[in-house]
């Protein structure tokens, strides 16, 4: 069991899509330590997934919702509202990009692969902030997000997730600031390379993660458990005068100059 308590608490995690997702790694230590799941998926191909990975866990509840319509985000938090009165977290661990604009020359980023990454990986958590404020303000409550230090730095490869990624922390600090007022607190991990179904699609990767463990100060790369252990402390109460920060879990990556 976790030093930290969750029990009587309720987390909803976007964007597990499979044992490997980042938002698993998550949810799974949320439910270790004590917390009621549920889980928002993308798609019906995903359910079966997700059913498999939570077979015989207790509490966990799984809806369907693809962030790109404000409808479907909507009446996602309408069907959570007729099982739950209220909820206490939110992990948004979702983003999407063309693949074909996560290789070769960011100059060359169409428009239309530009809005859908900025879309999905960006403006999604806008709403899903908004609308799930409601539920989340009877208790005050946390939301998460995940970021890459791509928004502040070049990476090749990363092209237009960076630019993603960079309009995703400056959503986090007006949210934080909008939501301040009811207590609602949100902040952002920034997390080093992970081997999951998105991160493998960015060309490139292989090579970050090499560099990230020759020059971490930590000299290695980043766990999964590293990240989730990071988001429990965000939810839980030793967190409670944090808000609007990018918080690196990187093994010191990010504060290297050469
Ligand atoms: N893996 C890494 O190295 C790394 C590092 C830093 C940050 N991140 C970020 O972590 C988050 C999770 O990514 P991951 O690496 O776990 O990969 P993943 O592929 O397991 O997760 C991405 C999730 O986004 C969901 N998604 C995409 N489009 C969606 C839509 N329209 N509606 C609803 N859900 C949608 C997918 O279903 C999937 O569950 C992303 O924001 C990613 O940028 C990843």
């Amino acid at each position: 069991m976790y030093p930290i308590n969750l029990s009587k608490k309720t987390a909803l995690v976007f964007g597990v899509a499979n044992h490997r997702s980042i938002a698993w790694s998550i949810a799974k230590t949320l439910h270790s330590a004590g917390a009621n799941l549920i889980l928002a998926y993308q798609n019906e191909r995903l359910k079966e997934n997700l059913s498999k990975i939570t077979e015989g866990l207790p509490n966990v509840s799984l809806f369907e919702c693809d962030v790109s319509s404000d409808e479907n985000i909507e009446e996602l938090y309408n069907q959570i509202n007729k099982k739950f009165d209220s909820i206490d977290y939110i992990v948004h661990s979702i983003a999407f990009a063309n693949r074909e604009d996560l290789s070769g020359e960011f100059i060359n980023t169409p428009r239309k692969g530009f809005l859908t990454a900025l879309e999905i990986s960006a403006y999604s958590l806008i709403p899903v902030a908004r609308l799930g404020s409601h539920l989340l303000e009877k208790n005050g409550g946390s939301i998460i997000t995940m970021t890459f230090q791509a928004s502040e730095r070049v990476f090749p490869g990363y092209n237009v997730m960076a630019t993603a990624k960079s309009a995703l922390e400056n959503s986090v600090k007006n949210l934080a600031y909008d939501l301040g007022k009811k207590q609602i607190r949100i902040n952002a991990i920034s997390a080093g390379p992970l081997d999951t179904l998105s991160s493998r699609v960015i060309s490139g990767y292989k090579d970050m993660k090499t560099y990230n463990a020759n020059k971490a100060p930590l000299q290695r790369n980043i766990t999964f458990e590293e990240v989730a252990n990071t988001a429990l402390f965000l939810c839980s109460d030793l967190s409670t005068g944090i808000t609007g920060e990018i918080i690196h879990v990187d093994a010191g990556y990010n504060i290297m100059g050469i």
